[in-house]
């Protein structure tokens, strides 16, 4: 992607241009917006603010109308044949736990292993370490390496036996890219269900769900340039169709009666009650905006700035990056630099006007298995430019001054 296709975009962002002078390299935790998630969501608000699959007056078809079509939207995002298949939900977390109440119930029994890696993000693990206690089930560990890549060599030894496997695309600390389709064939053919947390995968790489072998999938909307609130689980017809609902209520339902109730069809089964419909429309046109960009050139934009920034931090004294080699990473960059407290290195770093992310993002376990209690993390989108990275370099250059004496 030329430099001046990257600036034409970075005028798509209306933050950006309020603030010429931030530097944002915290994508991971949440994207900037474009402006047409923005209109998508005040023209809901201002042209059709009605609620939806209710209204027999034409505002209410408009509005069901933009909702669903949003659900194709991302559906031909993420390359799902049937937008029936696609339920809505209000993020990534909402989405596992939707599955660890109704599909884990109902196919989880006592000591069955549930196969987990340790790169999980607390929201794809902490539902199955529940769902294990309630069904007195195991959780068994695929081990990562210390550069955030898989120990798969144990794999088979590990699927022995167990009913899920549920794993991260792309690491929200390392940025390395998991090896999606041996790992979903390897656990299929072991005769796993498979989850993948694709919350970091489907902002970054182009998606071709029903290729990649999972049988769900869970994604934000918030973190793929669309709206806080939203986000998505895809699964296969038959899966969905056995399941139970998860919540009770309006929309949900096809017929009831005092004492009992049917069940209304695919998606609506799954999405009870008034939805986020804003929101809704605002991740449906996150989903518009990265097709027109196309997911090959996200990638190729993302692939560029990685190699940049490794070069370029890379020759810093003392800056060590945590993560993969090149061709496995997207995304994230943790790095450690200096032995600076990653903390601090933050809050240096915002007076010069640039966002990172310091902590254990939500990876507790995770900073536990490498030692540390938490790194820095400047993670990417396809708004960010190389200057972003040169900033980010001085900036670490001076936080080091300020420690100079102290520390080294
Ligand atoms: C890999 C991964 N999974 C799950 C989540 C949870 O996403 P949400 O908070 O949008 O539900 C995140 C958020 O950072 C993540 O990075």
């Amino acid at each position: 992607m030329s430099v001046k296709v990257e600036l034409s975009r970075r005028s798509d962002f209306p933050l950006l241009e309020n603030q010429p002078e931030l530097v944002y390299l915290d994508s991971a935790a949440t994207s900037l917006k474009p402006r047409s998630v923005l209109e998508a969501e005040r023209s809901y608000y201002e042209e059709c603010c009605a609620n939806i699959h209710r209204g027999l007056y034409r505002m209410s078809e408009e509005a069901t109308r933009r909702y669903e079509e949003a659900r194709h939207s991302v559906a031909r995002l993420i390359g799902a044949s049937d937008p029936d298949c696609c339920i809505w939900t209000s993020g990534t977390t909402d989405a596992i736990n939707l599955v660890a109440y109704t599909w884990g119930e109902q196919n989880i029994l006592p000591g069955d292993p549930i196969v987990l890696t340790g790169l999980e993000h607390h929201s794809n693990l902490v539902p199955w370490q529940n769902l294990a206690t309630r069904q007195q089930a195991r959780l068994r560990w695929i081990e990562p390496r210390p550069d955030g890549t898989l120990e798969l060599d144990n794999l088979d030894e590990l699927l022995e036996g167990a009913r899920l496997v549920a794993f991260t695309w792309v690491s929200n600390v390392f940025g390395s890219i998991s090896p999606v389709q041996e790992i979903c064939r390897r656990a299929r053919a072991a005769g796993a269900t498979v989850l993948l947390d694709a919350a970091q995968g489907v902002p970054h790489l182009p998606c071709a769900v029903e290729e990649m072998g999972c049988d769900f999938m869970a994604f934000s909307g918030h973190k793929m340039l669309g709206p806080t609130g939203t986000g998505m689980l895809w699964s296969r017809r038959e899966l969905l169709e056995a399941m139970p609902p998860f919540r009770f209520g309006g929309d949900m339902i096809r017929e009831v009666w005092r004492d009992r109730c049917t069940f209304n069809e695919l998606p609506f089964k799954f999405e009870a009650g008034t939805p986020n419909i804003a929101g809704v429309l605002g991740m449906g046109a996150a989903a518009d905006y990265l097709l027109d960009v196309g997911m090959a050139n996200v990638r190729a934009h993302e692939l560029d700035l990685l190699t940049y920034a490794r070069e370029c931090l890379g020759s810093l004294e003392g800056f060590e990056l945590l993560g993969p080699p090149l061709d496995q990473h997207s995304g994230a960059l943790s790095f450690v630099y200096r032995g600076i407290h990653p903390h601090d290195l933050a809050t240096l770093l915002d007076r010069e006007n640039i966002c990172i992310r310091a902590g254990h993002h939500c990876c507790q376990p995770l900073m536990r298995r490498i030692g540390m209690s938490g790194t820095a993390r400047a993670s990417l989108s396809l708004y960010n430019i190389r200057a972003d990275i040169d900033r980010l370099a001085v900036a670490l250059e001076k936080a080091s001054q300020v420690f100079k004496g102290v520390l080294f």
